[in-house]
């Protein structure tokens, strides 16, 4: 069963459409990204399902149930914020205790239910500390578990890591994924951070301008991004574009120019004449030496990634750019000549 149905949503702020015929799903359990440039509506979207503002047009279910009509309280949703939202006057408990109270959940209760919150993101010891007496990561937990105490139908956390820094958000990432599985709470999670995405999510929404640009696995997103929008903004390979030849061994060659020996494995959907527009991931291309001086493609820049090099090399239109090992990166230095291939299999063709 699905655990949120969002269907062709339209939310006006005045004049300006924010959501324009938004419509997804979200199975029980699963932990959804979302991802986007700034303003695109991803808070909107956010502030859709919890109720705080009230779309024009479509539906929104929880759990089968239509909410649009029900206030946020009665939506049974926890939500995160990026800039923890915690009532400063209230200790760790009474912040966490805050949604039972207004749900006049009975004292007995509601305490053992806190405590069990707070425990769940280890920080029983510091039930009686106020936000300002613990650390970032901390009042981001008890954030946390004042969200999960009330067992939210669906977790909507906007940003809730953008506060840390980077060692912290990491160890973050990995607590707050551990839990949601464990409580097979159904989430979704905005982040303007790629990497965070792909490491939380089963599935990753990009949306662009209040539509939705793609929705998929991590895997299919950074593989085989649908459009070329969607290529630059995942920002991890290289949109090509060129003229398909006639298919030899399985595969049909796109022409890019000397030096580029592309072809792609799947072109069902591709104009049997003319240009099209694939995509390969930067890992997936493979450089060699070029025979002779002059042929080939000429290597721009070197760039150190950590555990990979990102070589980019100029051929006919623009910037190819693979990434290679350190090791093997010393044959391709600035200024050398190689030639760029990769397998059939992951050059994806796109709608443009
Ligand atoms: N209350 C409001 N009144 C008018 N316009 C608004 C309002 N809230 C948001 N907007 C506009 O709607 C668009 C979407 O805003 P939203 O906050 O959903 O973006 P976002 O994707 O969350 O961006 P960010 O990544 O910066 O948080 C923006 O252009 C914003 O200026
Ligand atoms: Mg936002």
């Amino acid at each position: 069963m699905s655990s949120l149905d969002i269907e062709d949503v339209h939310l006006w702020y005045g004049q300006f459409h924010a959501l324009r015929g938004v419509s997804l799903s979200i199975g029980q359990g699963d932990f959804l990204a979302l991802l986007g440039p700034s303003g695109c509506g991803k808070t909107s979207l956010l502030r859709s399902v919890a109720g705080f503002v009230h779309p024009q047009k479509g539906s929104i279910r929880v759990g089968g149930q239509d909410v649009v009509r029900l206030k946020p309280r009665e939506r049974n949703l926890g939500m995160v914020f990026q800039h923890y939202a915690l009532f400063p006057h209230m200790s760790a408990a009474e912040n966490v205790a805050f949604g039972l109270k207004c749900r006049n959940v009975e004292k007995a209760e509601a305490e053992e239910r806190v405590a069990r919150a707070l425990d769940m993101v280890g920080l029983s010891h510091l039930a009686d500390r106020k936000p300002r007496q613990l650390s970032g990561g901390q009042q981001q937990r008890v954030a946390l578990a004042r969200a999960l105490v009330i067992e939210p139908n669906v977790l909507l956390l906007d940003e809730p890591l953008g506060a840390l820094d980077k060692k912290l958000r990491v160890q973050m990432q990995s607590e707050l994924k551990q839990l949601q599985r464990k409580l097979g709470v159904t989430a979704v999670f905005v982040t303007h951070d790629q990497e965070e995405a792909m490491a939380m999510a089963d599935e990753i929404l990009i949306m662009r301008d209040g539509v939705i640009e793609q929705i998929g696995r991590p895997k299919e997103i950074f593989t085989a991004p649908r459009t070329s929008w969607a290529a630059e903004f995942v920002g991890s390979g290289n949109v090509l574009k060129g003229r398909l030849g006639p298919a030899a061994d399985g595969a049909r060659p796109i022409d890019l120019g000397p030096g580029c020996a592309f072809a792609l494995a799947e072109w069902a959907n591709l104009p049997a004449d003319g240009e099209a527009t694939a995509f390969v991931q930067a890992e997936a291309v493979k450089l060699a030496p070029a025979n002779g001086s002059g042929q080939g493609l000429e290597v721009v820049s070197q760039r150190y990634l950590g555990v990979y090099v990102e070589v980019q090399a100029q051929y006919r239109d623009g910037v190819l750019r693979a990434l290679v090992s350190p090791e093997e990166a010393e044959a391709f230095g600035v200024g050398s000549r190689v030639t760029a291939t990769a397998a059939p299999t992951c050059v994806r063709p796109m709608e443009g």
